[in-house]
């Protein structure tokens, strides 16, 4: 069923904002140009991939900021760039961290250079401008310095967690003793936390809200929201649509990438099926069918129905805490799809 609501929200937010994008770009792209070719050049790579993701996070905020029953719409919008503007960067340093061809349908940034070494460096300096340009539209923002101090302080929390998300990603521990447990901490961290809880609380505190029973409640459907977010992330990732994802299928198996499909796999699998998936998990040379017979081997398993299965029980544990975050039947329809969304998502 298409989440109807959720759509609209998304669609509504991004018309809201598409012309804050515009002219936000064009005074920083102006200004790059002073310093020189190589910047300018750089800025303006940046804000063509920018501007194409979903922006769930920039709406997130917003609507955390109508739950809080904030009122000043023009300047949510206007700071709501700001988390894009740190996922973008994030995005960016992911991608060389991943050695990912494309991203948002484009060449990563690291590989829009000649040579690597060169690409990984801008790519660098790409992701560290970008938030440096998030944390500036933040504090800059039309707010008043009470809220920015603590909005501020929740940025670099959550900044870390993020950072601190990607090291237990990248760090491979022997894949066939991993536990469940040690795989979603991985995914809270790189993932959930920044997607679901960050964007609804900043929103929420730069809109007034202080009752600390319902911040509780909005952090219960945040981190349940950006867990479902990343395994439907995985599940793209491995049985999606490159035209609409934007980003290559099957690259988590070519990278190694520890997920909830190799754990069920390697606990659930035959000596055959382990073998087959060990075998391919960060081979390099991996083809189409060798990703095709991954798929279906990983359906034979089980291991879909138990990624898909566990996607859906977060749907449902961050439906319960809606009630306790707002009593605005409008808002919490709107909580309500956006969360089935997120599973039901193509892209
Ligand atoms: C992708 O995020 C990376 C994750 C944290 C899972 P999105 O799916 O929100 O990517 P864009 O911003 O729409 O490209
Ligand atoms: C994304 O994780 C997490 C961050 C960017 C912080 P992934 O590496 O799983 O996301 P994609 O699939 O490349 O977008
Ligand atoms: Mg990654
Ligand atoms: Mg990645």
């Amino acid at each position: 069923m298409k989440q109807k609501l959720a759509l609209d929200y998304l669609e509504t937010y991004n018309i809201k904002v598409a012309p804050l994008w515009e002219n936000y770009f064009r005074v920083k792209i102006k200004e790059s140009k002073k310093i020189g070719v190589y910047a300018s050049d750089l800025l303006t790579r940046f804000t063509k991939m920018a501007v194409l993701g979903k922006k769930v996070r920039g709406a997130l905020m917003v609507l955390g900021y109508q739950i809080a029953e904030g009122r000043n719409m023009t300047s949510i919008y206007e700071a709501s760039l700001f988390i894009e503007l740190m996922h973008t960067g994030l995005l960016i340093h992911d991608d060389i961290m991943d050695n990912s061809d494309f991203r948002r349908g484009l060449p990563s940034l690291h590989k829009q250079y000649y040579p690597s070494h060169l690409g990984k460096s801008m790519a660098i300096n790409a992701g560290d401008i970008a938030f440096y340009l998030s944390w500036e539209k933040l504090m800059t923002s039309d707010f008043p310095k009470d809220k920015l101090t603590l909005a501020g302080k929740i940025y670099s929390e959550y900044l870390l967690k993020v950072i601190y998300g990607q090291i237990l990603d990248i760090s491979k521990i022997n894949v066939e003793h991993e536990s469940e447990k040690v795989i979603l901490n991985m995914l809270r961290y790189k993932t959930a936390e920044y997607t679901g809880v960050f964007p609804l609380l900043i929103g929420a505190i730069l809109g007034g809200m202080k009752d600390l029973e319902k911040i509780d409640k909005l952090k219960k459907y945040g981190v349940s929201l950006g867990w479902a977010f990343q395994i439907q992330d995985d599940i793209l990732g491995l049985y999606g649509n490159e035209e609409k994802t934007g980003k290559p299928v099957g690259s988590d198996l070519k990278e190694g990438k520890r997920t909830l499909f190799t754990y069920y796999v390697l606990k659930h699998g035959n000596a055959k099926q382990k073998e087959y998936i060990l075998s391919i998990l960060g081979n390099k040379k991996i083809s189409k069918d060798d990703i095709t017979k991954a798929q279906e081997l990983l359906k034979e398993v089980g291991a879909y129905e138990y990624v898909v299965n566990l996607g859906r029980s977060y749907v449902k544990e961050g439906k319960e805490a809606i009630r306790a975050i707002t009593s605005d039947k409008k808002l919490q329809n709107i909580l309500r799809s956006l969360i089935k969304y997120i599973m039901e998502r193509t892209r």
